[in-house]
């Protein structure tokens, strides 16, 4: 039996089409089991399954459910998120191409998707959750990415969620296959996490060593041709201090010369360094890196959005979000709390 990604590799827009209905309809007939499996990831019993043999079958066959011992258990995650549902790879996954899972700064980007945009790039797409949600407030959304995976997983959860006409990823490298190309709003939720050098990380969070490597080559193509009058939303982790954060150094640099202006939001209380350094004690090179992060008086890691705005001339203002509650934001959204709480 092959996996998931072998089942989008080899089939076409019809048998993604047949699966993701299959999809739908199990999650409409069946909310409960449907959370179990793939929100929960609980192993399921076959029994649990009488009435919708259906589902358990085309599933297995397509790798999506995998059958060991009486029991059946998800390969991949699959969220309702606000009505629609997004398929990721599990939180589990540890193959460095793996799909990002919903993180609570998914959640906040899709609120801050402007109402009346042109042309929406979504740059990192990931499993395409942004344009998904950018595709019903824009007539052109373009979804890229770097990893391959990602454009396939984006493909299926745009058909699975109705707007596979609409929605097509194009794989490059940040900007660089885009020249030329105008858009009113860029939504990016680029790889931002802080990891030690020459640590094997997984693509969409390796950062660098100080977590703005790909945010700061994102930044300096950053010019008029792309976006004239339109507006950046992004996310990112900055290193800092109560004095300071280094996103700022990058930003001013950066775009310091241009007609736009940079409006920082701080969303959750800021986390020690040397707690969140703990992920990465096995690399080599995690002792010199802590040392001279801490050396260098960074601290804390700040979770910010930061809103690229046109502006006559340039300008930095920093808030603090204290109206909205993010969630534990460096783990993946707590599921048991975001259902309960959905409208
Ligand atoms: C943090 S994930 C965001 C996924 C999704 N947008 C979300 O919000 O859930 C970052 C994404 O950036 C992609 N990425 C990493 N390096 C890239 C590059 N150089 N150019 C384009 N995409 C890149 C990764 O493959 C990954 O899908």
């Amino acid at each position: 039996m092959g996996t998931f990604l072998d089942f989008l590799k080899s089939n076409s827009v019809q048998p993604r089409a047949d699966i993701a209905g299959i999809i739908r309809r199990g999650y409409l007939e069946d909310p409960d089991l449907f959370h179990r499996l793939f929100v929960f990831l609980k192993s399921v019993p076959e029994s649990c399954f009488h009435h919708c043999s259906w589902f358990r079958d085309a599933l297995i066959e397509t790798g999506i459910l995998i059958a060991t011992a009486g029991v059946i258990r998800a390969s991949i995650m699959i969220v309702p998120l606000k009505h629609r549902l997004i398929a990721t790879d599990l939180p589990s996954d540890e193959q460095p191409s793996a799909i990002f899972p919903i993180y609570p700064e998914t959640l906040y980007l899709i609120d801050q998707i402007p109402d009346h945009a042109m042309s929406i790039l979504d740059i990192g797409t990931g499993s395409g959750v942004l344009s998904i949600f950018a595709s019903e407030k824009s007539p052109i959304v373009t979804p890229v990415d770097i990893n391959d995976r990602a454009l396939l997983f984006t493909q299926f959860n745009a058909v699975l969620n109705g707007v596979g006409n609409k929605i097509f990823g194009q794989k490059t490298n940040l900007l660089s296959s885009l020249a030329g190309n105008y858009y009113d709003c860029i939504l990016a939720n680029l790889p931002f996490e802080p990891v030690p050098p020459g640590y094997s990380y997984y693509l969409h969070s390796d950062g660098g060593t100080d977590g703005l490597k790909l945010i700061s080559e994102f930044l300096s193509q950053i010019n008029d041709e792309v976006i004239k009058f339109g507006q950046i939303r992004m996310v990112a982790f900055s290193l800092g201090n109560d004095k300071h954060m280094i996103i700022e150094d990058v930003l001013r640099k950066k775009l310091g010369n241009s007609h736009f202006g940079i409006e920082v939001e701080i969303l959750a209380k800021p986390l020690k360094f040397t707690e969140f350094a703990k992920r990465f004690e096995s690399a080599p090179q995690y002792k010199p890196w802590l040392t001279s992060t801490l050396q260098n008086g960074l601290q804390s890691l700040f979770f910010i959005g930061v809103k690229i705005v046109p502006s006559r001339t340039f300008y930095w203002s920093v808030s603090r979000n204290s109206s909205r509650h993010w969630g534990a934001w460096e783990n993946p959204v707590n599921w048991n709390e975001y259902l309960q709480l959905a409208p």
